[in-house]
């Protein structure tokens, strides 16, 4: 059974001209651009979005990344596309996300406050469902 995942395309991201690379690497896996848009995010909506990170020491560093730039929001669909595309995506941390994913080759740490890791994916069904209708 087919399922959809929020994925952002980060303003580092867009900034640096990936939105095609990024896409491709989605298309290539096998997922559908079920639905896309590119946006410049309200404090508003990254607070909705981010609400689990309120608090945190990245938090406020966080925001101001997101606020930095547009993003693009995709609504990808595939069998197991939540867990896949994180798998592309890598790990949170560019330094250590291995080759072959989307932050392991194409990001690193640029020594900012807040690691800029170019994509955003949900973690599970519940966050999917929460997160595509704060952003569609
Ligand atoms: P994302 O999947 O968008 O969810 C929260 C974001 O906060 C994460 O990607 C990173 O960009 C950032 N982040 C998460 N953990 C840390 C951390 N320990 N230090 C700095 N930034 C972080």
């Amino acid at each position: 059974m087919s399922e959809s995942t929020l994925v952002l395309i980060k303003p580092d991201g867009v900034r640096r001209n990936l939105i095609g690379e990024i896409i491709r690497r989605c298309e290539a896996k096998g997922y559908v651009v079920a639905e896309l848009k590119k946006i410049t995010p309200t404090r508003e909506l990254l607070a909705a979005h981010y609400a689990e990170h309120e608090g945190k020491v990245f938090y406020e560093p966080l925001m101001e990344f997101m606020l930095s730039g547009d993003v693009v929001a995709i609504r990808l669909t595939g069998h197991r596309v939540i867990e896949g595309f994180r798998s592309i995506a890598g790990a949170t941390d560019p330094t250590v996300a291995a080759a072959g994913t989307i932050r392991g080759d194409l990001s690193r740490d640029w020594g900012t406050k807040v690691v800029q890791n170019l994509v955003h994916g949900s973690d599970s069904v519940e966050s999917a469902q929460r997160e595509l209708a704060l952003w569609f």
